[in-house]
């Protein structure tokens, strides 16, 4: 791309004044043997600031839920709470009739990993643990995040450890990842070894994603490490990082009954927290949470 061309990331500016340092930085990269994202997963500020905003309402709703919920309620009124919010702020649920989810965010109790349905016949205890996950767009960008909540504030102090560790692991990858530096597969190891030296196990079923102008994009971010070349995380990548961590063992099934629920193979506690980030030229800013 020449100087004054405006630049491949439709920022309207110029290419030497936008993303040329940015792109003979990655050719650098990429000599040293790093796999270099693709454009299409690179935000410019204007996209960014877009899904600033939608992570605003965000972690506003997620706000609203915390302060909410109560011993004796359902999962069904956490919904009910969302709906009217959403509608309120002009913003849309991305998981509502997404591939057919009925309803407009996840509550995941206890020994559910993820994905499961808001339902009046699921009554929040006190001690319980419950993973309300929120993924909304508002003009047209979207954000997504997901908070553990212990209903009544207490629980036994396995669970607590579980709710805070897997906090842990999602905090210390963050803090890990500094742009042209770290890649996806320090994510993943980071992540593995703070769950296993808790004597926890990781879910690999599921994973962070890049998101933004849609709910899920490329590129998958596993919470585990591989042995293959990952992706080098560099600036405008938006990304979650969401780790499922089970107290038991990492098998997990999906409940026939609604084809949706996801859930310990053993029974056990599960525990999720989620983030939106965007790579920024010194490391992150977490967007929703
Ligand atoms: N919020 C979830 C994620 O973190 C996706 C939910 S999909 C749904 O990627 F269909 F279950 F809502
Ligand atoms: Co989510
Ligand atoms: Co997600």
């Amino acid at each position: 791309m020449n100087d004054n061309e405006l630049c491949w990331c439709g920022s309207k500016k110029e290419y030497k004044d936008c993303h040329k340092e940015f792109d003979i930085k990655c050719a650098l990269k990429e000599k040293e043997g790093y796999l270099i994202p693709k454009k299409t997963m690179i935000k410019n500020e204007n996209q960014i600031e877009g899904i600033r905003k939608a992570a605003f309402y965000n972690n506003a709703l997620l706000d609203l839920i915390e302060n909410s919920i109560h011993e004796g309620m359902s999962t069904d009124e956490i919904d009910v709470i969302a709906t009217n919010f959403l509608k309120e702020n002009n913003c849309i649920s991305a998981d509502y009739h997404y591939e057919g989810f009925p309803k407009h965010l996840c509550t995941s109790v206890n020994d559910v990993v993820c994905h499961g349905i808001p339902s009046k016949r699921v009554i929040l205890k006190k001690g319980d643990i419950i993973n309300v996950d929120t993924t909304l767009s508002y003009n047209g960008y979207y954000a997504d995040a997901s908070r553990m909540f212990i209903v009544g504030g207490e629980t036994n102090e396995k669970a607590q450890k579980l709710v805070r560790v897997t906090k842990e692991c999602l905090i210390k990858a963050e803090d890990a990842i500094k742009p042209f530096e770290t890649t996806l597969n320090d994510i993943g190891r980071i992540i593995e070894k703070h769950a296993h030296k808790n004597g926890f196990s990781v879910v690999e079923e599921f994973c962070g994603h890049g998101v933004g102008l849609s709910m899920h994009e490329d590129p998958y971010v596993l919470h585990y490490s591989v042995n293959e070349k990952t992706y080098l995380l560099v600036p405008g990548m938006v990304i979650t990082i969401e780790p499922m961590i089970n107290q038991g063992l990492k098998g997990i099934y999906i409940d026939s009954n609604d084809g949706w629920t996801v859930r310990t193979k053993d029974k056990k506690l599960s525990a999720q927290w989620e983030h939106t980030l965007v790579v920024t030229n010194d490391g992150i800013e977490v967007l929703s949470k």
